[in-house]
């Protein structure tokens, strides 16, 4: 049986979800909700509704794709979960911390499953990356060396939303690198950083440098911005996304432990041979990458949720960690100092 789908949100993400959802044997997309957007229902030839708990009501759905705006995330999931209705919700999971408490409750009473949309976890690299790292192969990790630095066309910031709180870099893009760095290293102990808006003068920042220290002793970076002419981001490295331009030589993570290195995406391991120590060359080799696409395996992952065949690999509690990750790195730049998790 196919799984009956909604969406609600018709916009950029909206649309990719509809072609993941096409493509998808298993599911069907039965009704769009969008108040301000018709043409993919119209498309589409799905019924189309302007306000999403009317199609709750009034489409039998077996599940929910949200990717309507930030602010909006816990209030429509929440409708979701009274009804009865598993989520795949965009990220970020919310705006802050605060309000996404309720959907984690709410999800832990309901035993309706919300399943975050970081579908970075979902990219064969990033298992590839992780099965390295937890082999053991590069050791103690030391450093972690995140970048996310690109250029959005400025047409991006034609949509009010963009500009204003509720997005900015740390909430729209580096809340990505950071759930990949503690899915990957490990939880994430304390915070420091700096933000700019000076590159484009809107509300919301362009541009952040983030220091991180893991729980289990490892120290990171993050740099990120959205506003300079570069080839060091996950969207451009990865090649996961054809609508970006591909520069899959260049690397966004730089991960080091005290036996090797591991450079992503492209899954090259640096390590001694007999002799150890910067008078002697590293060896490289590079790991093969596995085949499927990210957003086309955290939907083939829903579905299973949806049939109750697995729990979401980030559900509204693991997500809300990583949203604290962003909370802390605006406390931390407003406020000038370390931010310690718990
Ligand atoms: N996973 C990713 O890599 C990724 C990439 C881009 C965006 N996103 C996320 O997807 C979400 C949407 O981003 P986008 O770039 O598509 O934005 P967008 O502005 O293109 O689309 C948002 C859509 O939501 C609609 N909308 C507004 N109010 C609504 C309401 N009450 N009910 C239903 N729809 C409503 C708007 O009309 C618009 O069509 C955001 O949360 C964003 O963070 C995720």
């Amino acid at each position: 049986m196919t799984v009956r789908i909604a969406l609600i949100g018709a916009g950029v993400m909206g649309r990719q979800h509809a072609t993941y959802l096409e493509r998808n044997p298993d599911t069907e997309l039965v009704a769009i909700s969008d108040p301000f957007n018709t043409s993919l229902a119209e498309e589409l030839g799905v019924p189309t509704f302007a306000d999403h708990r009317a199609m709750l009501e009034q489409v039998a759905v077996d599940g929910v794709i949200i990717a309507n705006p930030n602010d909006l995330h816990v209030s429509t999931a929440l409708d979701c979960l009274r009804a009865g209705r598993p989520v795949l919700l965009e990220k970020p999971v919310g705006t802050h911390v605060e309000e996404v408490r309720a959907l984690v409750v709410a999800e832990a009473e309901s035993g309706v499953p919300v399943l975050v949309g970081h579908h970075r976890r979902h990219n064969p690299i990033t298992a590839k990356a992780k099965a390295i790292i937890d082999s053991g192969r590069l050791g103690r990790i030391t450093t972690f060396t995140g970048l996310w630095q690109s250029q959005k066309d400025d047409a991006y910031f034609d949509v009010a939303w963009h500009r204003r709180q509720g997005a900015g870099i740390l909430l729209i893009n580096l809340v990505h690198d950071l759930d990949l760095m503690r899915y990957l290293c490990g939880e994430i102990s304390a915070v420091q950083a700096i933000t700019s808006t000076a590159a484009r003068g809107h509300e919301v920042e362009d541009t952040a440098a983030l220091l991180l220290q893991f729980s289990n002793g490892a120290l990171g970076t993050l740099t990120g911005s959205d506003a300079c002419a570069a080839p060091w981001s996950w969207e451009q490295s990865s090649s996961e996304n054809p609508a970006f331009a591909q520069q899959p030589e260049q690397p966004c993570y730089l991960i080091a432990g005290t036996l090797g290195a591991l450079s992503i995406p492209q899954l090259q391991v640096w390590t001694y041979g007999e002799q150890k120590g910067w008078h002697h060359p590293l060896q490289q080799s590079a790991e093969a990458k596995a085949e499927g696409t990210a957003l086309g395996n955290q939907l083939a992952h829903f579905v299973q949720v949806i049939r109750g065949e697995a729990r979401p690999v980030i559900d509204a509690a693991d997500a809300m960690r990583t949203l604290a990750l962003v909370e802390a790195a605006r406390t931390a730049a407003s406020e000038g100092r370390r931010v310690n998790l718990p």
